[in-house]
This record gives structure tokens, C-alpha cells and sequence, in this order.
């Protein structure tokens, strides 16, 4: 039987195999678990013009902005590659998953699991990310 952290990564790993990464062959999946039990997923999304391409959980924040649902985030999960390290969100990452911490009062737990599906471990935003700016900071 899966738990609800092993189910959260499944699903992260199965978004990697929708990732568009034909110039890293990275794959990356992020998924990310909502208030109401709902699961987002997202991959990376990669260009031509290297620079601007997209990460998984930027993808996912994307999908969960538009349907205006970013404070009812509480739980991500990512994994990338198939190497025994497990994917940490990138700087960037961090401060687009602050967004949604902030405005629904959350310290996010974040879960990063390693590619060969071995190990993962897990943290929270504000030991990723601490002293972070956010909406809160601009009133
Ligand atoms: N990548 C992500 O999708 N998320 C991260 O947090 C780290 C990096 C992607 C970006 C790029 O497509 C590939 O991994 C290699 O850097």
C-alpha cells in the first residue's frame, strides 16, 4: 500500500515522463498536493534559446496559478534524472514556490527524490529558502 508521500512522488515521476528536455535529457517531474487532497503536475518544459527554459515545478505553479488556487498549496514533490542524488528545486524554484506559501500561510513541505527512485528526503520551504521575499513584502 502506498502512503500519501510515495504516492505524491509516483506521481512527480510519471509527469518526468512528459517532460520536453531534448537538449539536457533531464527529465524532471514535480508534483504538488493542494488543501483538497488534488494533485498538480508539471515538467520541465525546455527551448532552443537554452535560457528560457521552463522547470517542472514552475510548470506546475503555472497550471495551479491560473485556476487562482496558489494558497491552497501544502506539498511538493520533485525528482529528476536517474541518478541516485536526489533533485533539489533550483533557486528560482524556491522563490516561484514562496508565492504560493505565502499567500495561503504555509511553510510548504517540499519531497526530492532521487531519479533511480531509491531515495528521497524531505524539507521545508523555509529551510530551502529562508529570510524569503514575497507578496508580504510589498505592502
Ligand atoms: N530543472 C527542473 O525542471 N527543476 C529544477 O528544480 C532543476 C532543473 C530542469 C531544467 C532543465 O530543463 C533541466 O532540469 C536541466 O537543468
Amino acid at each position: 500500500m502506498m502512503n500519501a508521500t510515495q504516492a505524491l512522488i509516483e506521481a512527480a515521476r510519471e509527469a518526468a515522463t512528459r517532460a520536453y528536455a531534448p537538449y539536457s535529457n533531464f527529465y524532471v517531474g514535480a508534483a504538488i498536493r493542494l488543501t483538497d487532497g488534488r494533485i498538480v503536475t508539471g515538467a520541465n518544459v525546455e527551448n532552443a534559446s537554452y535560457g528560457l527554459s521552463l522547470c517542472a515545478e514552475t510548470v506546475a505553479i503555472a497550471k495551479i496559478a491560473n485556476e487562482e488556487l496558489l494558497a491552497e498549496v501544502v506539498e511538493v514533490a520533485v525528482i529528476g534524472g536517474t541518478g541516485a542524488e536526489p533533485v533539489r528545486p533550483c533557486g528560482r524554484c524556491r522563490q516561484v514556490l514562496n508565492e504560493a506559501a505565502q499567500l495561503g500561510k504555509c511553510d510548504l513541505t517540499i519531497h526530492c527524490a532521487s531519479g533511480d527512485g531509491k531515495r528521497h528526503e524531505t524539507h521545508k520551504l523555509s529551510d530551502l529558502l529562508p529570510y524569503a521575499f514575497g507578496p508580504a513584502d510589498l505592502i
